[in-house]
C-alpha cells in the first residue's frame, strides 16, 4: 500500500557496492558477511536504508550487472540464507533494504541465453532475446549500426550466423521485452525477493528495455542514440511492476535509473502508478557555480513535480567521485553530459578544494525536499583513484575501448576501515580485488571517527539533523546580494546557505542561529562569515523578516 508520504520519499539511502564494502571471508572480495559485520557503520551514520548493488550469481563481466540467476546469491558474496539473515538484521536496526534489479539484460551464462544459443534461429528460446540476421551478402555485418555503451558494436554474432543485441558488453544480452515470457519472468523475480521481505528495488537502465520498432540505423550525429532509449513502451512495463508491488500490503520503493535526453522527461517515469521515484543525475554534471546548481535543482524539482519523486545524488559506482569532480579548477566550461561517459573524463583535481566543495554540496543536497542517495566512501571524502595501475583494471569499458578510456574502477576501490593492516581493514588477509593506494590510509573510518572535523563526523552530524530540520516543508530561494551565494529557505525557518565563491560572505542576522557548518573554520556565532566553498544550516523562529522572492514547490 502506498501512502501519501511514503518512507522512501525523504529517505537517505546508502549505496553498498558489495565487492568493495567489507570482506568477511578473507578472499579480497567484499561479501554479505562483511557487510553484516560492518552494518553498524550505516547505523552510526544515521541513514534510513541501503541499496545493494547486484549480488546475484554472475560471471562478473560487469561486476554483477550480468546476471546468470535472478533468484540466488553469488557464492562469492554468500548464500540465500545469509541474505535472509542480513535482511532481518537490517530490519532490526529499523533500516530498509533495496535490491538492484537488472531487467534490460542478463548474462550469457543465464539458462535462457544458453538455451537460446542451442535452440537456433526462429525458436521460442531466441524470441526472449533480440536475435536478428546480419546484413551484407554473407550476413557478416551487424543488423544495424548501433554502438554499445561500453564501446564497439551493440551486436555480436553467434556460431550459426545470427546476431544478438547488447546495449552494454557482449556478455550482457538484451532481453526482448515484447515477449510475454520475459514479462512474466520478471513479475516472478520481483515476487521472489518481495516474499523474502525486501523493501523495494533500484531499477537498472529502466529507460532502455524497449527499442525503436524495426531497430533502425541511427543516422544522427550525437552519441545519444534515441532508438535505444526512452521509448514510449517502457512506462507500461513499470506500471506492470507497480501492480506487482501493490499485491503487498507494505510501502515499497521502485527507484529508476533513467537517463532521458532531457530531465523534463523524468516526469513520465516518476508517476505514482509507475516507478514512483527516479534518480536525478543533473547535479553530477554541474560546474561549481551557484547559478548552475540553482538551475539544476529547479529542473529537478519541476521534473519531480512532487518532491518525493526525485532522488538526489552526487555520486555512484559509475562516475568519478565528487571530491575529484568538484576539485577541478573553476571553469566557465560546462562539464560534458551526465551519462555514463562521465567516468571517462581526464581530470587534474585539487583534492583539498574538492573536499571542501563536496562537503558544502552535501549540506545543500540534504536541505532539499526528496530522497538523497549516498555512495559508499563519500562519507570519508574519498577522492577517485586516478592512478590505478592498468594491469589491475577490470571495468569492461577499459577492455572494450582498448584502454582508450579508463573506466569506473577508480571509484570502486575497496573502502579503508583502518589506517593499517591487511587491506586497511577491508579484508582479513586476502589481497583486495582492486589495490588500495597507500594514501587511502588517511581516509580510514577509524581515523575519521575520532576527529570532529572529519568528513565522516560531518555526515554523522548532518544526517540525523536533516531528519529533524528539513521534514517536508516548502522550498524557496533566499536572496543573496552576491551571485555566487545560494540560499535554500524552507518554510519552517531553516536555511541552507552555500558560498560557491572564494571570498567569505557575511550571513545576515535574520537567518538566525548557525546549526551546522560544512567547513571546520566556521562560520561561528562570533564570526558569522561563511568561508568560500562552504555551506551552513541556519535556523530562525521569525522567518517573515527574510526576503524570499520566489517559491518553488
Ligand atoms: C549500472 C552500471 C552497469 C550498467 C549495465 C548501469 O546503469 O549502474 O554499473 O554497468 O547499468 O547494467
Amino acid at each position: 500500500m502506498v501512502t501519501s508520504s511514503p518512507w522512501w520519499g525523504q529517505s537517505v539511502i546508502y549505496q553498498v557496492y558489495l565487492r568493495s564494502f567489507a570482506d568477511g571471508d578473507g578472499d579480497g572480495v567484499g561479501d554479505l558477511a562483511g557487510l553484516r559485520r560492518r552494518l553498524h557503520h550505516l547505523v552510526d551514520l544515521g541513514v534510513d536504508g541501503l541499496w545493494l548493488n547486484p549480488c546475484y550469481p554472475s560471471p562478473q563481466a560487469d561486476h554483477g550487472y550480468d546476471i546468470a540467476d535472478y533468484r540466488d546469491i553469488d557464492p562469492a558474496y554468500g548464500t540465500l540464507a545469509e541474505f535472509d539473515e542480513l535482511l532481518a538484521e537490517v530490519h532490526r536496526h529499523g533500516l530498509k533494504l533495496l535490491l538492484d534489479i537488472v531487467p534490460n539484460h542478463c548474462s550469457v551464462e543465464h539458462a535462457w541465453f544458453r538455451a537460446a544459443l542451442r535452440a537456433g534461429p526462429g525458436s521460442r528460446e531466441r524470441g526472449r532475446f533480440v536475435f536478428r540476421p546480419g546484413r551484407g551478402p554473407d550476413a557478416s555485418l551487424p543488423p544495424n549500426n548501433w554502438q554499445s555503451v561500453f564501446g564497439g558494436p551493440a551486436w555480436t554474432q553467434v556460431a550459426d550466423g545470427e546476431w544478438y543485441l547488447h546495449l552494454f558488453s557482449p556478455e550482457q544480452p538484451d532481453f526482448n521485452w515484447d515477449d510475454p515470457e520475459v514479462l512474466a519472468e520478471f513479475d516472478d523475480v520481483l515476487r521472489f525477493w518481495l516474499n523474502r521481505g525486501v523493501d523495494g528495488f533500484r531499477v537498472d537502465v529502466a529507460h532502455g528495455l524497449i527499442k525503436a520498432t524495426g531497430l533502425p540505423d541511427w543516422t544522427g550525429s550525437h552519441s545519444y542514440n534515441p532508438h535505444m532509449w526512452n521509448q514510449a513502451g517502457v512506462n507500461a512495463i513499470h506500471q506492470r511492476w507497480r501492480r506487482v508491488l501493490a499485491e503487498y500490503d507494505r510501502d515499497l520503493a521502485l527507484v529508476g535509473e533513467v537517463w532521458p535526453p532531457s530531465s523534463s522527461e523524468l516526469t513520465r517515469y516518476a508517476g505514482p502508478d509507475r516507478l514512483g521515484q527516479v534518480f536525478y543525475f543533473d547535479l553530477l554534471a554541474q560546474p561549481w557555480s551557484a547559478a548552475a546548481f540553482r538551475a539544476a535543482i529547479e529542473r529537478g524539482l519541476r521534473a519531480g513535480g512532487v518532491a518525493h519523486r526525485i532522488a538526489w545524488t552526487l555520486g555512484n559506482h559509475d562516475v568519478h567521485r565528487q571530491v575529484t569532480r568538484l576539485g577541478q579548477p573553476r571553469s566557465p566550461e560546462p562539464v560534458p553530459t551526465p551519462d555514463i561517459t562521465l567516468a571517462r573524463l581526464g581530470l587534474t583535481p585539487d583534492v583539498g578544494l574538492g573536499q571542501l566543495r563536496a562537503r558544502a554540496a552535501l549540506l545543500l543536497l540534504l536541505s532539499l525536499p526528496g530522497a538523497v542517495y549516498l555512495y559508499q566512501g563519500e562519507e570519508l571524502g574519498l577522492p577517485e583513484v586516478l592512478d590505478l595501475p592498468d594491469e589491475h583494471r577490470q571495468d569492461p569499458i577499459w577492455f572494450r575501448t582498448g584502454g582508450a578510456e579508463k573506466g569506473r574502477d577508480g571509484c570502486r576501490v575497496p573502502l579503508p576501515w583502518t589506517g593499517d593492516g591487511p587491506g586497511l581493514g577491508f579484508t582479513d588477509g586476502g589481497r583486495p580485488w582492486l589495490p588500495q593506494p597507500a594514501w587511502f590510509a588517511r581516509y580510514a573510518v577509524s581515523r575519521q571517527r575520532e576527529d570532529p572535523a572529519s568528513t565522516l563526523s560531518l555526515y554523522r552530524t548532518a544526517l540525523p539533523l536533516r531528519a529533524k530540520l528539513f521534514a517536508n516543508t516548502a522550498l524557496r530561494w533566499g536572496r543573496a546580494d552576491r551571485g555566487d551565494v545560494l540560499a535554500v529557505v524552507r518554510d519552517n525557518g531553516v536555511t541552507c546557505m552555500v558560498n560557491f565563491g572564494d571570498d567569505p560572505y557575511p550571513i545576515p542576522a535574520e537567518l538566525g542561529e548557525i546549526v551546522l557548518a560544512s567547513h571546520s573554520d566556521g562560520p561561528t556565532e562570533r564570526d558569522r562569515r561563511l568561508p568560500g566553498n562552504a555551506a551552513a544550516w541556519l535556523r530562525t523562529d521569525s522567518l517573515q523578516s527574510v526576503d524570499m522572492p520566489s517559491t518553488l514547490s
